[in-house]
C-alpha cells in the first residue's frame, strides 16, 4: 500500500526521499511523487509507474535543490494509476502539499461541500479533499488547520504535509495507517515503515492514532487533537540497514527463504530456558491459561493460513476448541465471544487494516487479545493486551516466507506451553516436543540444501495453466499456503483443496497433464492421501508427492516425490512449506516475473 517518506534537515531532500521510497517499494505501488521546498515555493514532480521514472525525471533527485520535502508511492484505490492521481496533491495556489496513505471514507460528501464553496478538483482521488480542506481551514496556523481537518474526515489516514509559508517544516498526522518518525544526525524523517530510514537512523518514535507531528531540521514536536504538546518516548531499533538489503541474493524472497532457519531459531530459542518453555510475555497466569474455554485465531492472507494450520496443533495438544476467522469476516459477523475466550491475532506488519479492526472488535466485546506480530511497535503490537513477537527481522518481499514460518513456530510454542499447563499431554511428550522444536531450524536448513531438484521441477511446470494442491488435516493447511504462494508470484491459477473434498466438484477440472501436488506428512492420514492422489492420477493428473523421509511408497503413486526430514507430526508444516516456497519462487523466475513485487499486491494492506 502507499508509502510515505518526509525529510527536513541539512542535506538535499529529494535524493534522500527517493532512496527512502525505494525501501518502501515492497509495499506495492503504481505511481510516485515528490514535493520539495524550492526557493520558498513548493515544487511538485509526479510520475506514473516505477520509481525509476521519477528518478529519471529528477536526475535521482539531484535536480531538486531544497532541504525539506515529502515523497509518496501510490497504490491506487480511488482513481486509476496516472500522473494526475499520483501524490502529492495541492491546493489551487500550490501553497500546501499533501501525501496520504489510507482511505478517506466520506470524501464524496466533503468533495461536494468543497465544490459548493468554489474548490475545483483535478484528480479522482480521495486525498485531494484533504489538500482543499486544509486550504479552507488554514489561516497561518498549520496545527489549527490539521485538527479541523481531522474533525471532518472519517476513514484512515497517515498524512505528510508541507505549508509553503512554514519553510523547513514537515507536518504529519495519522489515524489507522502507519507512520513513524526518525531522528537522524542529518535531519528528521517521517516514514510509513522503518526500512525507509534505517540507513540514516535507528532512533524512531511510533506515532499513535490522532497524534500530530511538527518537525524541522533540529526539533520534533508531538501534539494531540487539542493542540497540546505531548511527550513521546524514543525507541532504538535493533535491526541494521543490511537486514533490509538483498545481501547478494537475486531477490528478497530468496534471501528471506534462506533466512528461515535463523528466523525460526530466533523466535523459538529465547522462549526455551533449560528445556522448559517460558512465555511471560503472554501475560497470563497458569490459572488463566487453565480457564480458557475457546480460542479464536484471526488473520489475513498467509497469517490466516497460519491460523488454519495452528488450529490442528492447538486443538490436538490443548483440547481447547479453536475457531479460525479471516479478519475481514470476523469484524462484521457479530461474533459471539464467550467468557474466558482468548483471541489470537496474527500479523507480520501489525498494520493490516482488517486485522486491527478485528482486534478492536474482540476487545470491545471484552475478550483478551494476544497479538503475534513481527514489526515491533506496530499498531497491533500496541493495541493487543499482550504481544508475542516473531523475530523474523524485516521482511521486504511481498510474498511472505520467513514471517509465516516464525508465526507457525510461535503457535507451536503457545500450543505446547498451554498443553503442559493444562496437563493435556504427558510430561514425557512435552519434553519430546520441546526438544523437537529446537531441532526445527536445522531441519529447515537441510531442505534448503536440496533446492536444485525443486528448481528443475519448477522449470518443467512453469508454463502450467492450473496447479492444484491437496492435503488432509495439517497438510490441508499447508496446501492453502503453497497454493497462495504460487498464484501470488507466478500468476498461475491454483487452488488448494482438502483432499477428501476434491471429488465434490473440483475433480471435474482435472485433465491430462495437470499438475496436482499431494502433501502427505501426517502418518494417520497417509493412506487416505495416497487414495486421493490415485483418484486424480487416474483422471490424467501429473502427481508431485510431498512427504517425509521413510514414506518411500509415495513413489509408487507420485510421478515426482519431494522428501522432508521426519519431525513430530504437529510441526510438519514448518518443513513442508519450504519446498512449496521454493517451487513458487522458481516457477515465477522461469516465467520471468518480478518476484519481489508481484502485480496488484501490497505487502502491507492498510485499507479495508
Ligand atoms: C498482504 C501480504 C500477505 C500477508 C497479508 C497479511 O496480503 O501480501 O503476504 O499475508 O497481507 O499481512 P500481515 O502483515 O497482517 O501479516
Amino acid at each position: 500500500m502507499c508509502g510515505i517518506v518526509g525529510y527536513t534537515g541539512y542535506e538535499q531532500a529529494a535524493p534522500l526521499l527517493i532512496d527512502g521510497l525505494s525501501k518502501l517499494e515492497y509495499r506495492g505501488y503504481d505511481s510516485a511523487g515528490l514535493a520539495i521546498e524550492e526557493k520558498e515555493k513548493l515544487e511538485v514532480v509526479r510520475a506514473k509507474g516505477r520509481l525509476r521514472v521519477l528518478e529519471e525525471m529528477t536526475d535521482n533527485g539531484r535536480a531538486l535543490h531544497g532541504f525539506c520535502g515529502i515523497g509518496h508511492t501510490r497504490w491506487a484505490t480511488h482513481g486509476v494509476p496516472s500522473v494526475g492521481n499520483a501524490h502529492p496533491h495541492c491546493n489551487a495556489k500550490k501553497t500546501i502539499a499533501v501525501v496520504h496513505n489510507g482511505i478517506i471514507e466520506n470524501y464524496q460528501s466533503l468533495k461536494e461541500y468543497l465544490e459548493k464553496n468554489g474548490y475545483h478538483f483535478e484528480s479522482e482521488t480521495d486525498t485531494e479533499v484533504i489538500a482543499h480542506l486544509l486550504d479552507r481551514y488554514y489561516s497561518g496556523d498549520p496545527l489549527e488547520a490539521i485538527t479541523k481537518v481531522m474533525a471532518r474526515v472519517t476513514g484512515s489516514y497517515a498524512l505528510g504535509i508541507l505549508f509553503q509559508d512554514h519553510p523547513g517544516k514537515v507536518f504529519a498526522v495519522r489515524k489507522d495507517s502507519p507512520m513513524i518518525v526518525g531522528s537522524a544526525e542529518q535531519g528528521n524523517f517521517i516514514a510509513s515503515d522503518i526500512p525507509a530510514i534505517l540507513k540514516y537512523t535507528k532512533n524512531v518514535y511510533f506515532v499513535n492514532n490522532m497524534e500530530i507531528v511538527c518537525m524541522d531540521a533540529d526539533t520534533i514536536h508531538f501534539y494531540n487533537v487539542d493542540k497540546e504538546e505531548i511527550e513521546k518516548e524514543m525507541t532504538t531499533i535493533s535491526w541494521n540497514a543490511e537486514a533490509a538489503e538483498k545481501d547478494g541474493y537475486e531477490h528478497f524472497m530468496l534471501k528471506e527463504i534462506y533466512e528461515q532457519p535463523k528466523a525460526v531459531q530466533d523466535t523459538i530459542s529465547p522462549r526455551i530456558k533449560e528445556g522448559e518453555i517460558v512465555m511471560e510475555e503472554l501475560g497470563m497466569s497458569e490459572e488463566e491459561i487453565r480457564q480458557i474455554r475457546r480460542i479464536y485465531m484471526i488473520g489475513c492472507g498467509s497469517a490466516y493460513h497460519v491460523c488454519m494450520s495452528a488450529r490442528y496443533v492447538m486443538e490436538a495438544l490443548t483440547r481447547i476448541p479453536v475457531e479460525v476467522d479471516l479478519a475481514s469476516e470476523f469484524r462484521y459477523r457479530d461474533p459471539i465471544l464467550e467468557e474466558d475466550s482468548l483471541v489470537i491475532v496474527i500479523s507480520q506488519s501489525g498494520e493490516t487494516a482488517d486485522t486491527i479492526a478485528a482486534l478492536k472488535e474482540a476487545k470491545s466485546r471484552g475478550a483478551r487479545v494476544l497479538g503475534i506480530v513481527n514489526v515491533v511497535g506496530s499498531s497491533i503490537a500496541r493495541e493487543a493486551d499482550n504481544v508475542l513477537y516473531t523475530w523474523a527481522g524485516p521482511e521486504i518481499s511481498v510474498a511472505t516466507t520467513k514471517a509465516y514460518s516464525t508465526q507457525l513456530a510461535a503457535c507451536y510454542l503457545i500450543s505446547v506451553y498451554f498443553a503442559k499447563i493444562r496437563q493435556t499431554i504427558k510430561e514425557e511428550k512435552y519434553y519430546d516436543l520441546v526438544e523437537e522444536l529446537k531441532n526445527l531450524p536445522e531441519k529447515i536448513q537441510q531442505i534448503l540444501g536440496d533446492k536444485e531438484r525443486i528448481q528443475w521441477f519448477a522449470n518443467k511446470f512453469a508454463s502450467s495453466k492450473d496447479i492444484f494442491f491437496i492435503g488432509r488435516g495439517l497438510d490441508y493447511g499447508i496446501s492453502l499456503e503453497g497454493s497462495l504462494k504460487l498464484k501470488e508470484i507466478s500468476y498461475i491459477h491454483s487452488e488448494a483443496y482438502a483432499a477428501g473434498e476434491l471429488k465434490h466438484g473440483t475433480i471435474s477440472l482435472i485433465e491430462k497433464g495437470i499438475l496436482v501436488i499431494g502433501i502427505a506428512t501426517q502418518p494417520d492420514l497417509y493412506d487416505k492421501m495416497i487414495s486421493n492422489m490415485v483418484e486424480v492420477k487416474s483422471r490424467g493428473a501429473y502427481l508431485m508427492g510431498l512427504t517425509c523421509y521413510g514414506n518411500y511408497s509415495m513413489e509408487d503413486t507420485a510421478n515426482f516425490t519431494v522428501y522432508v526430514p521426519k519431525t513430530e507430526k504437529y510441526f510438519a508444516n514448518s518443513l513442508a512449506v519450504i519446498p512449496l516456497q521454493l517451487f513458487a519462487y522458481y516457477v515465477a523466475i522461469a516465467r520471468g516475473l518480478d518476484v519481489d513485487k508481484p502485480r496488484n499486491l501490497a505487502k502491507s494492506v492498510t485499507v479495508e
